[in-house]
């Protein structure tokens, strides 16, 4: 194997204990970091994610309440939830789990999580705040990811960096991540005619597409530093990222990988962000 591997369980480790010390200083003055999380809906995938988000919180020292509601709650009902968690100072960060029953605008949901409590930072004044380079939440994926470049010392100035994907809340605010720290930065998608005339120039690819094998080794210069945003399936049932990580090993000189790579940061950064915001309410 060529690459060496950014283990992002062993980062997201440090992140935690990071968090822990800090959590204890906030109690010190008498401030106890709170997270709300609500879930509308009985999906399976979210109920193991939202129960993750409370343990690793109260792991970490945070206090993490999950209200659960029936997928037949109103919108209107849920807006009125939120406005009350916002008003309430005990409650620092919010987060309403993805995805939302159909009847729900989910747009509508997140602009009503107050800014200052947005610990997804998918809210768009959180969106705004990255674009121009003020303090807001930066969504936890990409913000993972740029944990993980700045774990390897990796000085993105002048580099070429190529994302493939353009979500909302990983593409998107992964290029800005990126620009922000000086790299040229191109992002590709679905309706990139030649993404391997693309990736060969790339010193960082970021794959966040969420199909497998979209990255192969023929389309990795060699030394690239690749990071694997994917949570797929493969043939065995087993999870796999977006990148062939078998041969992409082979070539790159940096490799993140899955599981152990951007999952377990993802987490790690909802408890930054929580704890920042309860720093920030308490300046
Ligand atoms: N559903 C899947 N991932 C996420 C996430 O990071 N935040 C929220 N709110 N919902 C999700």
């Amino acid at each position: 194997m060529a690459a060496k591997l950014i283990d992002g369980k062993a980062l997201a480790q440090q992140i935690r204990a990071e968090v822990s010390g800090r959590t204890q200083a906030l109690k010190a003055r008498g401030v106890q970091p709170a997270l709300a999380i609500i879930m509308v809906g009985d999906d399976p995938a979210s109920a193991v994610y939202t129960k993750h988000k409370v343990n690793d919180s109260t792991e970490t020292g945070l206090a993490a309440t999950l209200e659960r509601y029936p997928a037949t709650m109103a919108e209107n009902e849920l807006l009125a939830r939120i406005r009350t968690l916002n008003e309430d100072p005990a409650v620092h960060g919010i987060l309403v789990q993805l995805p939302l029953p159909k009847h729900m605008d989910a747009h509508k949901v997140i602009e009503t999580i107050s800014p200052a409590k947005d610990v997804d930072g998918f809210h768009v004044a959180s969106a705004g705040a990255l674009m121009v380079g003020q303090p807001g939440f930066w969504p936890c994926t990409p913000h993972g990811c740029m944990k993980m470049l700045e774990s390897i010392g990796y000085d993105l100035r002048g580099k070429h960096a190529v994302v493939i994907g353009r979500s909302n809340i990983v593409g998107k605010p992964m290029a800005m991540m990126l620009l922000g720290k000086n790299a040229t930065v191109t992002i590709c998608h679905s309706a990139t005619q030649d993404l391997k005339a693309m990736t060969l120039q790339a010193d960082v690819i970021v794959a966040a597409v969420g199909k497998r094998n979209v990255l192969t080794a023929d389309m990795v210069k060699p030394g690239a530093v690749v990071i694997d945003v994917g949570m797929n399936t493969n043939d065995e049932g087993k999870l796999c990222g977006d990148v062939d990580f078998a041969g992409v090993k082979e070539v790159a000189g940096w490799i993140t990988p899955v599981p152990g790579g951007v999952g377990p940061m993802t987490r790690a950064m909802l408890l930054v962000n929580t704890l920042e915001a309860a720093e920030r309410a308490a300046r």
